[in-house]
């Protein structure tokens, strides 16, 4: 069985003892070279084999092989090797390593994976030749192809490489639900029932492609309604059978937060600013498709609480567009207070909705009359306000220069003002996602599948959907 050393200890400390002839301090070489990364061959458990490479960009160095003794001649290496090729394909533009010039197996087992000498290091290894190959890897173009059904969008997209986005379909469900003023699970998942055919057929007829042409299907499989969602995932699940297609889960805020990467590519270590329905989160990436949580709201998400101090105000749902409306005709003239204004990264927004709520009552029994603009415009500051300096916090205390924001409330205007207006005046490196990316879509799960496929993220058909579910 192939395996990547994921900083697993004990790992670490047999791969040392078994090869200590030419391992030393692994876990110092894990902490101190982010180029370095370890691949193992275990037989029953047993590390037998291994690969030390270096990922820089588009280049991978083979710098360490070994296989022990007993266990030559089985074809392991060879494994090893084609594990990187088909994992960097498309990625890497070649992969280079060095052979002593006297070992004819080696380099006639390379040869035959496509490698070719390019060089020759004269007496490298004291008295013998080093000679230096390199074998060049296809660029080819990866099909992701998304499905999105976590709440009341069905979607599917088809983007390429991870950032070039083909075609898109959203049929959205808010009609429907604008009656009831918020999305009703048991009508959303039969609407997504009755929808996914039409949607995947439009998405491809779009693109001119057929699923053949695809290289992986991603799926959102979770945070979000379990109805919805099982019916993008079992659409996926069939498709992934039927065409013998690799099935790639995707977290839903993943999703919203690789929707930068199809405006700029992202760059890291970054920070970013989830803000939607369900979720007010800041996450650290130190690299692509590594996520660490912060801090998130402790009760309500800031774009419920759009939601509902809209409904307050007879605004229909989803108020957030409509608050974001309102907000920029009117000025801050009603005292709110600013939630949980501490040096935490943590967020809270039911005291600042109560807080609204309760000053529209109040009038309301004093038989005055609200300004829906004003209240909207000095509740929107508030918003910013807290959203802005949280965030500014944590970029400060983590030394990050690149933000990005995402979610369906990262549409909001006076949101994107407030933060493109600091990031320029500090010099921060900033992106906001399309606004017709910014709610649910199944081009951020695409492009975000593009990157978890290229990390090697799989899942058999046993794959479940999940209504809560962490980012990892
Ligand atoms: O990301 P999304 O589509 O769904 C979730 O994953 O939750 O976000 C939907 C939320 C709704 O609460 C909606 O009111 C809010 O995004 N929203 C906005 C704006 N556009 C959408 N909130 C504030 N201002 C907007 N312009
Ligand atoms: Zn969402």
């Amino acid at each position: 069985m192939i395996k990547e050393l994921d900083n697993e200890l004990n790992l670490i400390e047999e791969l040392e003892k078994s090869f200590n002839y030419v391992l030393k301090d692994i876990k110092n070489d894990l902490s101190n070279n982010p180029f370095s990364h370890y691949l193992l061959y275990l037989d029953n458990g047993k590390i037998v084999g291994y690969i030390n490479y270096y990922l820089m960009y588009e280049k991978l160095e083979i710098a360490n092989f070994n296989v022990l003794d007993d266990y030559q001649d089985k074809g392991i290496g060879t494994r090893l090797i084609k594990y990187l090729i088909d994992k960097y394909n498309g990625v890497c533009e070649n992969i280079t390593l060095e052979v002593k010039s006297d070992n004819l197996k080696a380099i006639h087992i390379y040869e035959k994976m496509g490698f070719k000498k390019v060089a020759i290091r004269d007496k490298y290894y004291n008295d013998i030749d080093g000679i230096l190959m390199e074998r060049e890897m296809t660029m080819k173009d990866i099909y992701i192809l998304g499905i999105e059904s976590s709440c009341d969008e069905t979607s599917f997209s088809i983007v390429k490489n991870g950032c070039e986005e083909i075609s898109t379909v959203i049929s959205s469900q808010i009609d429907i639900h604008k009656d009831y003023g918020g999305v009703v699970p048991e009508i959303a998942s039969r609407a997504h029932v009755k929808n996914v055919t039409f949607v995947l057929e439009e998405c491809l007829e779009k693109a001119n492609m057929k699923i053949e042409d695809i290289d992986a299907i991603a799926v959102a499989n979770g945070p979000g309604l379990i109805g919805s969602l099982l019916v993008g995932l079992e659409t996926a699940k069939t498709l992934a059978w039927l065409y013998n297609k690799p099935l790639v889960p995707v977290h839903h805020i993943a999703g919203h937060i690789y929707a930068n990467n199809l405006v700029k590519k992202m760059e890291f270590p970054l920070i970013s600013l989830v803000i939607s329905g369900g979720h007010t989160e800041l996450i650290f990436m130190e690299k692509d498709y590594s996520f660490k949580k912060l801090g998130s709201t402790l009760d309500d998400a800031v774009g419920e609480c759009f939601d509902k101090v809209g409904k307050v105000m007879d605004i229909p749902y989803p108020a957030g567009p409509m608050v974001d409306k309102l907000a920029h005709m009117g000025s801050h003239t009603y005292n709110l207070p600013i939630p949980l204004d501490d040096d935490s990264y943590n967020f809270s927004f039911s005291g600042l909705k109560s807080a609204v709520i309760n000053l529209v009552h109040n009038e309301e029994q004093r038989g005055n009359e609200i300004n829906k603009e004003n209240l909207a415009c000095s509740f929107q500051d508030v918003v910013c306000e807290v959203l802005t300096k949280k965030t500014l916090h944590a970029m400060n205390e983590l030394n990050v220069n690149n933000l990005i924001l995402a979610g369906g409330v990262s549409a909001n205007r006076g949101i994107r003002e407030r933060f493109k207006e600091i990031c320029e005046l500090r010099g921060i490196n900033y992106t906001f996602p399309d606004i017709k990316y910014c709610t649910d879509n199944a081009a951020m799960v695409a492009a975000a599948g593009y990157f978890a496929y290229q990390k090697g993220i799989r899942a058999d058909l046993n794959l479940n959907a999940y209504s809560s579910m962490e980012l990892k």
